[in-house]
């Protein structure tokens, strides 16, 4: 039997069983933040099982996409394992239990319209322990299936719970016996297919006594598809099925080799089969590889594939070749991989071209390692090295592992996983998933279920208070009465609300909750599974349980919130309009009148195209158009053409928001009624955060209005101080600060030449520029200089300011005196037979200072000069000279400065000959000269 078929009986047999088929979860649950991926077929019911949700249904089945490293090590070298694999499931919320999910087993497996395997290769396990024995599964296996005693099995609680181990080693929380399926192949050892799980137990704390029934019992039953097909398909590992075979043989074809199962390169074709189905799904679901949590498990698993390849010589990108196989063999039960798998290619060929890069700075900085172990007269490799330079340099420890190998050194496992554990990044291990409770919203979500939304009709409504908290120091409490000093933090929990919680990009709403004895602040809205949770303070009185409260949503920020979170669907459509169809939404924020928008596009967007996509969303915009919200099923969503996102889960029925007959997203966040009220769309940036992914962060309404307003306000403002019109600023502007080069360059040079600054003499006028030519030309003059538009005003006013005071400089140089070599050497002072000059010249240099000083220097015997200049009202420079000869007998124009500078402030030094300082004193030139010529006096006559 085809995998595609076994999955497809499994769903269609418990949907003859009244069980609801339940589209697979994505692999990285957003929503569940107690773990990285999904790990099992029931992670996505967890609050199913608790009763926390409103139950539309009571028997659930589903073919799961999983991801698990736990085993990681043991990928390829066993026949069963895998990180990326698919669980079929039955599910029971308080529904059936024992009895009919072990018949149901029997029936699917041994069935003639089924599975029809032969019952005498199937055994089972029941739980018997130091906790109990579940003589009812036994029973019914036994008497019911008629399986004999010696074909059932009892197991203890790290074979037979699940959580393994549980009523001994925990976690808290819910719990249950299990009952495993084996089957018997004609060779080769027996298999677990199914795991039967009877969660009907609730944990808390040490044993013995620690498990109380549940009120309401579930099941949970897990089988492996790809372990399912092998037993099927009579093959000695799951690698070999119809739908695994091909990758494998796919990676041994693009590694130039022949697969043979049982060579060290056979386990290699099987490790890379298995992670490059991982990375395809989890980048198809816009999960990249990277340094982050979920997505470090990606770069590990991709990376582990390629050194894969690695190993057999392959020093070129190869894993993105394999994209279309596992396409092709997933399609079936998830076409939408074919409309990704190009970006998927270009995501890992990409990452693998990294990866090469980093295995040559990287395998250099492991050989040392292994020098030192070498040189320390050891054999085993330091894992804590290798976890330092994993963690550094992205070396997957599995490279210095074979490397160690190879030259005949052991790898030290423990010691790296320990370096990894005390740097808290095991990030890659995935914990059973834990079904508890974590603190009283827990109980009230048991008691509320679901909070009723009716904040896309209304912004005010009443409601009955369900429950309070109130957090101290991490801990929260649930409380009959909140009043304005409980706790560091206070929320609300209502059976409705008007406020809108977090979600899809879309921020919380705020607002108030009044009471008949007290008000509450709303300071932020979230989410926990289907219930509201009002975060935010007392500002009076008090508030109770039960109390008829009336909540009031604050209406002009959830307008503004309205106007930017439309803006986004337009802005979307845009994009794809512009840029192409893979400019996919990766991930937004919207806020009041502010929105990010991360989109797929590997490079920068041109000027000219994000000009574009913001005269279109513009355009859109006040073109008007109806905004439309519809509740339809999924499929018929899909149909209708909406926008889908990978990696995100819809429910079904969905909600479609469309917008004129241009936009359609399934989105469940509040929209204005109509496009036209965005008003004003701005983009104020484009950059980009991570490979192959750009944001744009934009205004809306008033803030756009606002920023429109300063803008206009800096470029009228400058066109008239330039005296230019507005389309000349970026000329102007340009003008002006190379003027500002040219006349420090004058004045450096000590060339008293001017130039000065032209313009287009055109008066200033701004009004016939529309707004966005305005902000071009501003854009286009800051980034010029380099400087923010909202620095450019500021920026032109500091260089219209330098312009003045460096002519009023250069002026000065022109006005002084002019003086000679010949004029210095006159006014000399000797001292001995060394001629000492010192002297201040006003309107000079440091440049015409050190000119002075070497033609001194070229008409004259031994010489010691020193030159000093204010520069400006703060600032003076001082050059000294010392002729050949003087050095040779050891004066230093060096030590020199260094001594008189101090006396105008300021420091400074140099070589022997020649010697340059700054002061700060300009008013103690006097002084300064005064001391040279003492030094001078002192050294000279020694
Ligand atoms: N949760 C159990 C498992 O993962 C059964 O689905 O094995």
């Amino acid at each position: 039997m085809k995998t595609d078929e076994l999955r497809e009986k499994y769903l269609e047999f418990f949907r003859t069983k009244d069980h609801t088929v339940c589209a697979s979860d994505v692999l990285v649950p957003k929503w569940d933040a107690s773990v990285l991926f999904t790990p099992a077929g029931m992670n996505p019911f967890k609050d199913h099982f608790l009763g926390k949700v409103e139950l539309k249904f009571t028997r659930a089945t589903s073919s799961q996409k999983c991801l698990r490293t736990g085993d990681i090590e043991n990928v390829g070298r066993t026949a069963y394992h895998h990180t990326f694999f698919e669980m079929l499931g039955n599910f029971s919320f308080g529904d059936y239990f024992k009895r009919d999910s072990i018949h149901w087993a029997w029936e699917f497996l041994t069935g003639s319209q089924w599975l029809g395997l032969d019952p005498g290769r199937l055994t089972v396990s029941v739980y018997k322990g130091h906790w109990g024995f579940d003589e009812e599964a036994f029973k019914i296996w036994n008497e019911e299936i008629g399986l004999a005693e010696n074909r059932i099995a009892c197991l203890e609680e790290d074979e037979n719970y699940w959580p393994a181990s549980a009523p001994s080693e925990g976690p808290d929380g819910v719990c249950g016996p299990c009952s495993e399926i084996f089957f018997h192949p004609d060779n080769g050892p027996e298999c677990e297919i199914w795991n039967l799980v009877f969660t009907q137990f609730n944990r808390e704390g040490d044993p013995p006594d620690n498990l109380t029934p549940l009120p309401a019992k579930n099941i949970d039953t897990g089988m492996g598809l790809e372990r399912a097909a092998s037993m099927l398909q009579g093959v000695s590992t799951n690698f070999h099925i119809d739908t695994l075979l091909p990758i494998v043989e796919a990676a041994a074809v693009i590694c130039g080799r022949k697969y043979e199962a049982e060579t060290e390169d056979g386990r290699r074709f099987r490790r890379i089969t298995d992670h490059v189905r991982a990375c395809t799904m989890a980048i198809h679901e816009n999960v990249y590889p990277g340094s982050q949590k979920e997505e470090s498990v990606i770069r590990r698993l991709l990376r582990r594939a390629v050194f894969q390849g690695h190993e057999m010589g392959m020093r070129e990108p190869f894993l993105y070749q394999l994209v279309p196989s596992v396409v092709e063999q997933l399609k079936r039960p998830y076409p939408e991989l074919t409309e990704t798998a190009e970006r998927v290619t270009d995501a890992i060929r990409d990452e693998e071209d990294g990866f090469y890069q980093l295995l040559e700075d990287g395998i250099p900085r492991v050989e040392r390692v292994f020098e030192e172990t070498r040189a320390n007269g050891s054999n085993v490799v330091d894992g804590d090295a290798i976890a330092r330079i994993y963690q550094t340099y992205g070396v997957p420890p599995e490279i210095a592992d074979s490397m160690a190998d190879a030259q005949g050194f052991e790898f030290d496992w423990d010691a790296f996983k320990q370096s990894m554990d005390d740097h808290g990044k095991q990030s890659g291990v995935i914990a059973d998933t834990v079904m508890g409770d974590a603190g009283p919203i827990d109980d009230i979500k048991r008691e509320v279920k679901a909070t009723q939304f009716v904040g896309y009709e209304k912004s005010e409504e009443t409601a009955n208070v369900r429950g309070l908290v109130s957090e101290s120091g991490g801990e929260q409490s649930r409380l009959d009465s909140l009043e304005v000093d409980a706790g560091d933090s206070q929320m609300v929990i209502t059976g409705r609300t008007p406020f809108y919680a977090e979600s899809g990009g879309q921020v919380g709403d705020t607002g108030t909750i009044s009471g008949p004895e007290g008000e509450f602040s709303v300071e932020d809205t979230q989410k926990n599974g289907e219930v509201f949770v009002h975060f935010g303070r007392m500002t009076s009185g008090k508030i109770s349980s039960g109390d008829e409260v009336t909540m009031r949503v604050d209406t002009q920020r959830r307008d503004a919130i309205r106007r930017a979170h439309s803006a986004t669907h337009i802005l979307h459509y845009a994009l794809q309009q512009t840029l192409g169809t893979h400019a996919q939404q990766r991930g937004s924020k919207v806020t009041d009148d502010w929105l990010r928008f991360d989109f797929t596009n590997k490079t920068g967007v041109a000027a000219g195209e994000l000009r574009q996509i913001e005269s279109l969303t513009n355009e859109k915009v006040g073109a008007g158009g109806a905004v439309t919200a519809e509740i339809i099923p999924l499929e018929q969503a899909r149909e209708a053409g909406a926008m889908m996102l990978f990696g995100e889960k819809y429910p079904d029925p969905v909600r479609m928001v469309s917008i004129g007959d241009f936009s359609k997203e399934l989105c469940g966040g509040i929209h204005l009624a109509n496009a036209g009220d965005v008003g004003a769309f701005e983009i104020i940036s484009e950059e980009g955060v991570s490979k192959g992914t750009r944001r744009i962060v934009a205004l809306t309404g008033d803030k756009a209005r606002e920023n429109q307003q300063q803008i206009q306000n800096a470029a009228t403002g400058i066109a008239e101080t330039l005296n230019v019109s507005v389309g000349s600023i970026p000329d102007a502007v340009g003008r002006l600060s190379r003027q500002v080069k040219d006349l420090k360059k004058q004045l450096s040079s000590g060339k008293a030449a001017t130039s000065e600054q032209s313009n287009d003499g055109a008066a200033s006028e701004t009004e016939a520029a529309g707004y966005f030519a305005v902000r071009d030309a501003m854009r286009t003059a800051a980034a010029g200089l380099n400087i923010p538009v909202a620095d450019l005003a500021g920026r032109v006013n500091t260089m219209l300011g330098e312009v003045d005071s460096l002519k009023k400089q250069i002026q000065q140089m022109a006005d002084a005196p002019t003086v000679d070599a010949d004029t210095l050497i006159s006014q000399g002072e000797k001292i001995g037979d060394v001629l000492v000059i010192a002297q201040e010249l006003r309107g000079s240099n440091s440049n015409v200072m050190r000119g002075l000083i070497d033609s001194v220097r070229k008409k004259t015997g031994p010489v010691a000069l020193m030159l000093i200049t204010a520069v400006s009202e703060d600032k003076v420079a001082l050059v000294a000279g010392i002729s050949k000869q003087l050095v040779e007998n050891g004066v230093s124009a060096g030590d020199w400065v260094k001594q008189v500078a101090p006396v105008v402030g300021g420091g400074g030094g140099g070589k022997p000959d020649l010697a340059q300082a700054g002061g700060k004193q300009p008013e103690k030139i006097s002084q300064a000269i005064a001391a040279a010529v003492e030094y001078m006096k002192s050294t000279v006559a020694v």
